[in-house]
């Protein structure tokens, strides 16, 4: 054990959060306390991010009548996705996909504008920026859970017409709706793999040793 380990139950505790977040879209309304909110908004600008450039950005959503508009865009694009998807459109549209009316806080996720001039890291591989916020995000992520808050990751909306219902400048591109807040109880297992939409795979499908496609 190196010397620098945390404790046996902080080592603990770390992988129980791990193991126990959960993309949540059923909530119970509440509150979140400001000073909560600044830690959880605190562990988010904590994440490692391609040289340091810290490409996240967070909008706080407090006027009920835009989180309204919101709702309205990621609808638009359920619609959408449930028609792309064929066979499995009524499926889908029978899924629960975000949790934005029931949500104590929503807080939109952005890359900043004016990305381009970051070339450490992101000369062959200028989607490290996108990677950093996904850090951002999970980072909040795992302390929501710690606190006993849920959080959902919502991705289905027109990128462009969020950015301008937000006031967005050229350049910077909406990434997540973020639901946030109390839940009743947290999923004991992915709520698609609950719902029968999809199946998780082991760690040994994703493994290879040297080459691709060789098991260790
Ligand atoms: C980048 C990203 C985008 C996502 N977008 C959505 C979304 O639009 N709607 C939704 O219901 N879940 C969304 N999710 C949640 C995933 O469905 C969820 O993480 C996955 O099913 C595994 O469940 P778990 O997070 O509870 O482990 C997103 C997750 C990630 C990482």
């Amino acid at each position: 054990m190196s010397d620098h380990a945390y404790s046996a139950a902080e080592r603990t505790a770390i992988y129980r959060a791990i193991g126990e977040r959960r993309d949540m879209r059923h909530f119970a309304g509440g509150t979140v306390a400001p000073e909560l909110l600044g830690r959880l908004l605190a562990a988010a600008h904590q994440a490692p991010s391609v040289g340091l450039m810290q490409p996240w950005r967070f909008i706080r959503i407090t006027r009920r009548e835009l989180r309204g508009r919101i709702q309205a865009l990621v609808e638009e694009e359920r619609v959408r996705t449930a028609e792309a998807l064929g066979e499995r459109a009524d499926e889908f549209m029978k899924l629960k996909v975000e949790g934005i009316s029931d949500c104590a806080e929503v807080l939109v996720a952005a890359l900043m504008d004016n990305r381009e001039p970051h070339i450490f890291g992101r000369r062959t591989l200028p989607e490290m920026d996108l990677a950093s916020l996904a850090c951002a995000i999970q980072n909040m992520w795992l302390a929501a859970r710690a606190e006993g808050l849920g959080l959902g990751w919502v991705s289905l909306f027109d990128p462009q017409a969020l950015g301008a219902l937000l006031g967005m400048p050229a350049g910077a591109k909406p990434v997540a709706v973020l639901c946030l807040g109390p839940v009743t109880e947290f999923y004991a297992q992915p709520m698609l793999v609950q719902e029968n939409w999809a199946e998780e795979r082991p760690l040994s499908d994703m493994l290879f040793e040297n080459q691709w496609g060789e098991r260790p």
